[in-house]
């Protein structure tokens, strides 16, 4: 990989205010917990589409994740990222400590994401969209910028960001990011380095059964065929556990029988839950 532009690195709030008080114009944001793939990559790609400089982010965040979830596990490969950075000229990256995002320790003023939050993965992750929409609000507030992407791969996360946005009033674009995915079909995560390579080739079912269902829905099958047909396609294979395929709203993931849709799945490979989804039209 070529390095286009290094970045600049900081990882204090005094260092990030002070390097943002240099950047004149508008701030595209891109916020990851590191671990990059070619799928942040194309959020920073897009970013520069979108703002005169380009600030990300790398921090993974505790308060989304469960007791018992991947936190001390979650991969952390700040120098690696940084170089892949790189290579696609983001501006400024900056990696706080868990103390200097929540110096006061744990928030006692937090962030109610509402129903949309319930389903799906809030159903299984309670607590997960309140702590990303508590940093995402942090983080909006520390580097006020005008415009924010986010993956389409977290299509859940993206609704919330919007909705949280629209409903606070927040002064920011969000833009919505197409999934990457391997050439073999698998979507881009950070989680798939959890994955042997035996699991790796029997996640490649999500991928296909969406692919399958989107044809379905093309083809004027109903919502419930389509869900039917991915549900069939993800429990003949072996060593996956379906946690949810369901056809939903793309704004409030509220069911959908028509029009345009999330189909979204869920499903624990090994010990490792990925996510996945396609967009739909439902006839
Ligand atoms: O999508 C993610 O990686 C995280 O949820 C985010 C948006 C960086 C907040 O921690």
């Amino acid at each position: 990989m070529n390095a286009v532009k290094q970045p600049q690195v900081v990882h204090t709030r005094t260092d990030l205010q002070a390097a943002l008080s240099k950047l004149s114009g508008r701030r595209a944001l891109v916020m990851t917990m590191g671990a990059l793939h070619a799928g942040h990559l194309e959020l920073v790609r897009q970013a520069h589409q979108h703002g005169d400089h380009v600030v990300v982010t790398i921090f993974v965040n505790p308060t989304q994740f469960a007791p018992g979830e991947d936190f001390d596990a979650y991969p952390r490969t700040l120098e690696a990222d940084v170089a892949a950075l790189a290579t696609v000229g983001a501006d400024l990256v900056y990696a706080p400590a868990v103390e200097e995002v929540y110096p006061h320790g744990p928030a006692r003023v937090t962030i109610d994401p509402g129903p949309t939050a319930k389903v799906l993965e809030g159903a299984t992750r309670p607590t997960h969209f309140a702590g990303v929409c508590l940093v995402v609000n942090k983080v909006f507030n520390l580097v006020a910028p005008q415009v924010a992407m986010f993956g389409r791969k977290d299509a859940q996360q993206l609704a919330i960001i919007r909705q949280m946005v629209r409903d606070l009033d927040m002064p920011i674009e969000i833009v919505g990011v197409d999934i990457v995915r391997d050439e073999d079909g698998l979507a881009l995560s950070s989680r798939n380095a959890y994955l042997s390579a035996d699991e790796r080739s029997r996640a490649l079912v999500l991928s296909r059964a969406l692919r399958s269902g989107a044809q379905l829905a093309a083809e004027g099958a109903s919502a419930e065929q389509v869900v039917g047909s991915v549900r069939q396609v993800i429990n003949s294979q072996p060593g996956v556990e379906l946690d949810y395929v369901a056809l939903v709203d793309p704004v409030d993931f509220t069911a959908a029988t028509h029009g345009a849709a999330v189909l979204a799945v869920a499903a624990k490979v090994g010990s490792t839950r990925l996510i996945d989804n396609a967009e739909v039209d439902l006839q």
